[in-house]
């Protein structure tokens, strides 16, 4: 039996999402980490993404005014970290400080890595929209790298050895073969 959702909760009727760590840079270049579980693929040629940030966070004018972000990855072993990167602001903390993750410098953006991540799209802004209560970000990858462990021989991803974090709701979970 179908249950019909109510006005305000029709999202419950969705996926779950993953969830990323995104990186930014100030114009002085100091960085910051925003978790978002809004990110998708939306072009491979040129290969595009897209995210999903709310006007009222400190990234967000980080992110649209330098014109770059990376999309850090993270793994299962690093949910608590990831989860406060989402529930304080980069305009109280230094996130990277207060959570011990580590930054690395990125191949083609100032913006830095998050090394304790084990995927990452380095991106340039190439269009904003406003969609409701988010903007929506694209960007253009521009260089990518990954943990050399969690490739195979053909350079693809093997899902579980990486844990990458789905949630809903704030519920995280990690992959497993059905
Ligand atoms: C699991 C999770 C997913 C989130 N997804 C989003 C998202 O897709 N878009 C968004 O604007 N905020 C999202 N947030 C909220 C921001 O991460 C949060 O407001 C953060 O503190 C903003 O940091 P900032 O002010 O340093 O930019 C999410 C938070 C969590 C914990």
């Amino acid at each position: 039996m179908k249950q019909a959702l109510p006005e305000g909760n029709f999202l419950q009727g969705g996926p779950p999402t993953s969830v990323v760590l995104v990186t930014c840079v100030d114009s002085e270049g100091n960085p910051n980490i925003i978790t978002l579980g809004m990110f998708m693929y939306i072009s491979q040629r040129p290969p595009q993404v897209c995210i999903g940030v709310a006007p009222p966070r400190y990234s967000h004018d980080l992110i649209v005014g330098q014109g770059e972000f990376a999309v850090n990855v993270p793994t299962a072993e690093i949910i608590e970290e990831m989860h406060r990167c989402g529930v304080v602001s980069g305009r109280d903390v230094n996130k990277f400080e207060d959570t011990g993750l580590t930054p690395i410098p990125a191949q083609r953006i100032i913006s830095p890595l998050i090394e304790e991540c084990y995927g990452h799209l380095e991106c340039r802004v190439v269009q904003t929209h406003t969609c409701g209560d988010h903007t929506l970000i694209v960007g253009e990858v521009v260089a990518g790298s990954a943990d050399a462990d969690v490739l195979d021989e053909s350079g693809n991803q093997i899902l579980t050895k990486a844990k990458p974090v789905i949630q809903k709701n704030w519920n995280y979970h990690t992959v497993k073969k059905p």
